[in-house]
Parts: C-alpha cells; sequence; structure tokens
C-alpha cells in the first residue's frame, strides 16, 4: 500500500523521482524519502507528503542518474521519519524501497540481533535489506543472488528495489503479491508500482510477475529471473493510457474530475460490447465462459469496499434481468470463512486496482477448490486480471481520486452488460422488450451528462448540512447498494459519520436516530415500490428529520413532503443506480471541500489496500 519509484539512464533521477512519487500519492501519504546514488548512497526522507519531502530537500544536493523513492502507508511503525522509505543496511552500503508485509519478520530480526545487526526502525523493511546485506558478506554473492536468497527466506508481499555503492549502476527489484512495472526506455530504465509514473517517457513495459527478480542495468539488456534461479524472457507490452488522463484537466481535484467524466467512461465499458441496433451484447474477455457462467451452480461476487457495492448491484441485476442466483461476499470474510464453493461454482472478482490482498487471496482460495474466476478490473495488467481464468475490463480510465467514482459507475455498467447477455443467451426477455432495455442502456450517459447539471441545489444542501455529525441513507431494491456507497463515499471523505440502510429496515432500530438534526437521504425514484418509499419518507418526515431525495424528474409528489430534492432523469428501473450514485458523490465532494477536507487524499487511506 505504497508506492515505489526508481529510475536509472542518462537523465537526472531527482525531477523523474520526484514526479512519479506525486503520481503515486494516491498509495498512501503518511511519508515519502528517495536515494540518489551518486558517490555514495544519499538519502533524504520526511514524514509527512511528497510535498514536504520536496520542501526539505530543498536545498540539498540531489544530483544523480540513479535513484529509488516511496511513499509510504505505514504498516509496521508509525509514520514518522525513522519509519519511512528507503531504508540503509548496517552498513550503509544498501539502500531499499518496500512495498507489502513481511510475516516473517520478527524470527528474521532476532537472528539477525543474535550476529550483531542494530535495528534503528520499526519496520519489516529494515530486517529485509540487512538480510540481504547479511548474505551477501557471508556467502560473497552479488547483489542480484542475495536478494534470490534471501526472497527465498522470506514469507508474505514484497515489492522491493535496492540500490549498492558496490553496484552504483545497477537497480535489483522483486515482486510477490505487490505490483512493478518496469518501463524501458531508449537507454533507460523506469520502475514503479504502477504505470503512472512511466507513462510520459515510454510506453513500452514489462509487468513483473510474482516472485521475479529483475536487473536494471545502465546500457544492458532487462534480466528477469524467478527467485529459484530460472532465467526469463521479459514480455514487453505496450501501454494503453494516456498522459492527459492523469492531469486534473482544469478541475480543482481528481475527484470531481472523475465525476464528470463519467458519460465518457460509461461509454468507454460500453464501446464494442453494447449493440444497441443490433440487438445484440458482445464480451470478448468472457465468451469461453459465457456456458459456465449460464449454468453454474451458483454466482459469487467477491470484492471490497465500493467494488462490493458495485458487486450488491450484480445482485439485482442477474436475478431480476437474466433470472440468475448470485451471491454477494465480501472478499475479507469470504477468504476466512471456509466457504463451501467447487468447480459447479463461477466467482466474479471486482476491483477497481487489480491490487486488494483480500479479493486477491479470495480469487486463490476458490481457484484452489476449482471455481472458475472472472474478473471485472479496472487496471490492465495489475494482480487480479492475472489471477483469473477471464475477465473484463472496466476501460474507465485511471481513477487518481481515493474515493471510487468513475470505477463504481463503470463495474455497474459491466455487470448490467453481462446480466443482459445471459439474459440474450436465456432468451427469457421478449426481444423488443430487450431492444428497449439496451437503447435505454445505450442512452445512459446522456442521462448522465444532464443530471452533472445539478451543481447549484447540490451546494447549497452541502452548505445547509456541513456541519452535522450523522447522515442517514436510505433506498430500497436496486437503490440500497446506492444508499451504502452514498454513505461510504461521505464518510471516508468529509469524515462524517453516515450509514446506508435498506429503507424498510429503519423502523427496526435506526429510526431511534431521527430528530431535527437528522438529514435522512432517501434515493426515492418513480419506479419499483415506489409508494413503499414515499411511506418511509413519511415515517421520518414524523419525527423531524430533515429529508434529502433523489427523484424522478417532475416528481412533485415527494417535492411537498421533502426539504430538498435532486432530480435525476426517467430512465429503466435498473439503470437508476448508475444515475442516482452520481448525485451522492456530488454532495460528499462539496461538503468534505465545505469542511476542508483533502478529497483526493483522505486521512488515514490509501487507494489500494495491498494489505489484510
Ligand atoms: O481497488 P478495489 O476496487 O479492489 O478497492 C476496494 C476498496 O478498497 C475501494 O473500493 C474503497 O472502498 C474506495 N476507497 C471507496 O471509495
Amino acid at each position: 500500500m505504497c508506492g515505489i519509484v526508481a529510475y536509472i539512464g542518462p537523465r537526472e533521477a531527482y525531477p523523474i523521482l520526484i514526479k512519479g512519487l506525486q503520481r503515486l500519492e494516491y498509495r498512501g501519504y503518511d511519508s515519502a524519502g528517495l536515494v540518489i546514488a551518486n558517490g555514495g548512497l544519499n538519502m533524504y526522507k520526511t514524514k509527512g507528503k511528497v510535498s514536504d519531502l520536496v520542501e526539505y530537500v530543498k536545498d540539498q544536493k540531489t544530483s544523480g542518474s540513479i535513484g529509488i523513492a516511496h511513499t509510504r502507508w505505514a504498516t509496521h511503525g508509525e509514520p514518522n521519519q525513522t519509519n519511512a522509505h528507503p531504508h540503509y543496511s548496517q552498513s550503509r552500503k544498501l539502500a531499499i524501497i518496500h512495498n507489502g508485509i513481511i510475516e516473517n519478520y520478527s524470527s528474521l530480526k532476532e537472528e539477525l540481533i543474535h550476529r550483531g545487526y542494530e535495528f534503528h526502525s520499526d519496520t519489516d523493511t529494515e530486517v529485509l535489506v540487512n538480510l540481504i546485506e547479511d548474505i551477501q558478506t557471508n556467502e560473497k554473492v552479488s547483489l542480484e543472488e542475495a536478494v534470490r536468497i534471501a526472497l527465498n527466506q522470506v514469507i508474505g508481499a514484497y515489492a522491493i528495489a535496492i540500490l549498492s555503492v558496490d553496484s552504483p549502476d545497477t537497480i535489483v527489484a522483486a515482486r510477490k503479491g505487490s505490483p512493478l512495472v518496469i518501463g524501458i526506455g531508449k537507454d533507460d530504465y523506469f520502475l514503479a508500482s504502477d504505470a503512472t509514473p512511466i507513462i510520459e517517457y515510454t510506453k513500452n513495459v514489462v509487468y513483473l510477475e510474482d516472485e521475479e527478480v529483475a536487473v536494471l542495468k545502465r546500457n544492458e539488456e532487462l534480466k528477469i529471473r524467478n527467485i529459484k534461479n530460472k532465467e526469463l524472457t521479459p514480455y514487453i507490452q505496450e501501454l494503453e493510457w494516456n498522459l492527459h488522463e492523469l492531469e486534473k484537466g482544469g478541475y480543482e481535484h481528481f475527484m470531481m474530475k472523475e465525476i464528470y467524466e463519467q458519460p465518457r467512461s460509461i461509454r468507454d465499458s460500453m464501446r464494442g460490447r453494447l449493440h444497441a441496433q443490433e440487438g445484440t451484447i458482445s464480451l470478448g474477455g468472457i465468451i469461453d465462459y459465457e456456458q459456465k457462467l449460464l449454468h453454474a451452480r451458483r454466482v459469487i461476487i467477491i470484492a471490497c469496499g465500493t467494488s462490493w457495492h458495485a458487486g450488491l448491484v450484480g445482485e439485482y441485476l442477474f436475478e431480476d434481468i437474466a433470472r440468475v442466483t448470485v451471491e454477494v461476499e465480501y472478499a475479507s470474510e469470504f477468504r476466512y470463512r471456509n466457504p463451501i464453493i467447487d468447480e459447479d461454482d463461477v466467482v466474479i472478482a471486482i476491483s477497481q486496482s487489480g491490487e486488494t490482498a483480500d479479493t486477491l487471496a479470495a480469487i486463490e482460495l476458490a481457484k484452489q477448490r476449482g471455481a472458475t474466476i472472472l474478473g471485472i478490473c479496472n487496471v490492465v495488467g495489475s494482480s487480479i486480471p492475472r489471477a483469473t481464468h477471464a475477465g473484463i475490463y472496466t476501460h474507465a480510465g485511471p481513477e487518481i481520486g481515493v474515493a471510487s467514482t468513475k470505477a463504481f459507475t463503470a463495474q455497474v455498467t459491466i455487470l448490467t452488460l453481462m446480466a443482459l447477455r445471459l439474459a440474450e443467451l436465456k432468451g427469457n426477455i421478449p426481444k423488443s422488450r430487450f431492444m428497449h432495455l439496451l437503447a435505454e442502456l445505450e442512452n445512459l450517459p446522456n442521462h448522465i451528462e444532464k443530471s452533472l447539471n445539478n451543481r447549484g441545489i447540490i451546494q447549497e444542501i452541502a452548505k445547509r448540512f456541513q456541519d452535522v455529525s450523522n447522515f442517514l441513507y436510505l433506498g430500497r431494491g436496486y437503490n440500497f447498494p446506492v444508499a451504502l456507497e452514498g454513505a461510504l463515499k461521505l464518510k471516508e471523505i468529509s469524515y462524517i459519520h453516515a450509514e446506508g440502510y435498506p429503507a424498510a429496515e429503519m423502523k427496526h432500530g435506526p429510526i431511534a436516530l431521527i430528530d431535527e438534526n437528522m438529514p435522512v437521504v432517501f434515493i426515492a425514484p418513480k419506479k419499483g415500490i415506489y409508494e413503499k418509499v414515499v411511506s418511509n419518507i413519511q415515517e421520518v418526515k414524523a419525527r423531524n428529520g430533515k429529508i434529502i431525495a433523489i427523484v424522478t424528474e417532475g416528481d412533485e409528489h415527494i417535492k411537498k413532503i421533502a426539504d430538498y430534492v435532486i432530480e435525476i432523469p426517467e430512465t429503466e428501473e435498473f439503470l437508476i443506480p448508475m444515475l442516482a450514485s452520481i448525485p451522492l458523490q456530488k454532495l460528499a465532494y462539496h461538503v468534505a471541500i465545505l469542511r476542508g477536507c483533502n478529497v483526493d487524499q483522505p486521512r488515514n487511506l490509501a487507494k489500494s489496500v495491498t494489505v489484510e
């Protein structure tokens, strides 16, 4: 859950490293540091963000054309300067950066202490670098070989990059469970946790696989071996993303940019898959598994956080449209629950980053038990798509804001396409109705464009409720997951406590919370069991709660009861989750801004959760 960048080549390393860290800051931002090799290993690190590191390094010598850098999200040891990466080995001849967790670090540490090593930080990383040094000293082997031997003794996850005073033109890197991408330039190499720091220099990349060790040496070909010492041929791929997708493009925050990108990102998710005029859907990524999915004994969706909410919408979509039974599980629970699962089951894993540790572990468990695993993922080449049998990329483009927005609607778009494709295969929807549903789906980005213009009323609501301590979000059917997602968005970026509930469950407990200070957000489109939701609104009204309702355009009835209404265009019920979640994203954004919060990098959070 940290960001790694490294560079070796003819250019100055420092600006490349800093820019790279800024692009990776979404992965962690409690401390940052770097080492530039130039004669010795010059290390600079500090608590805080990359901007604090820049300030700290301001008047110091940073020249050199090889370096490694790190932005941290603390796991072992509090976020302070000592625990920040890089870490020196005891002799200060090696410096390491690390993303991941070394699970057996305390036994390794004890052994090293026994052999005279002293430790200055509370990190597992310092243990690893000293282990490598110890091996190199005792066995008189190269740095690459020492790394390989050390990694055979390590239990846990790692992405590492190491510099050595004795090999001043080499970076050794390795991964297991945490991502690493190598960029191959004309006469330079870039290394990073994802491709965002690399894209402006080269589009040619190699995704390092688990238990592989790479040697990036000036003026030499890239060398990769696995930790069993087998030489491997690097597989060079071309990056799909563009540089402009990584910039704020005139918006103050990535989150707002990403909210406004949704008409585009949803169109991209549907491109080449939805053929509304012909009345067909083609999902190339899972074509070989369609029959398996259709005849699965059970379909189980596993995911975390926002992706889990998308999965819940998927449950409604699959059951309602395709008449396929679905269970949705938190990956973190599934992996430890000893679930009953076998080769007749299909698991759909959903993840924006493709790196979420719990989701990856749940996939491995389901795979071991023989299930077929399909993925829905945004980041191409990340770990989850590589761990699944087949899958569909969402094509939402890079999502930098820690709060997921466009990734959520893209995931729901893919689940909608899957549900419709299953219905097409089953032939359980009359053709004319099916054609109509596809046309409505195709038109959804236009509806979203229209509803994105609601800025005035949402800002007014945000102003009115910016100082409250609690919010309740209620919805029924398809809109229950939307309520959960709306509440998650608000709490993670504004730090206001918010809960999502099925509206009818309110009377079984949460209704006790309602008084004149409690804002209650209802997702109440004129579809499904509308009248029942109106009754729930009346129940809140009777207890003086403040009502904010997401309603279908022109709904005069709720307008009379609610304190505030946000209108969304009329559409089919199954498309409302995508439409209704957007004003909730904007509400969370505006409340957070008014409270002075950092919406792109909320406290204690990071974009990809690569630890348990
Ligand atoms: O990358 P993933 O979709 O696997 O991430 C799962 C969650 O960590 C993520 O959705 C998280 O809940 C978001 N920050 C919510 O906005």
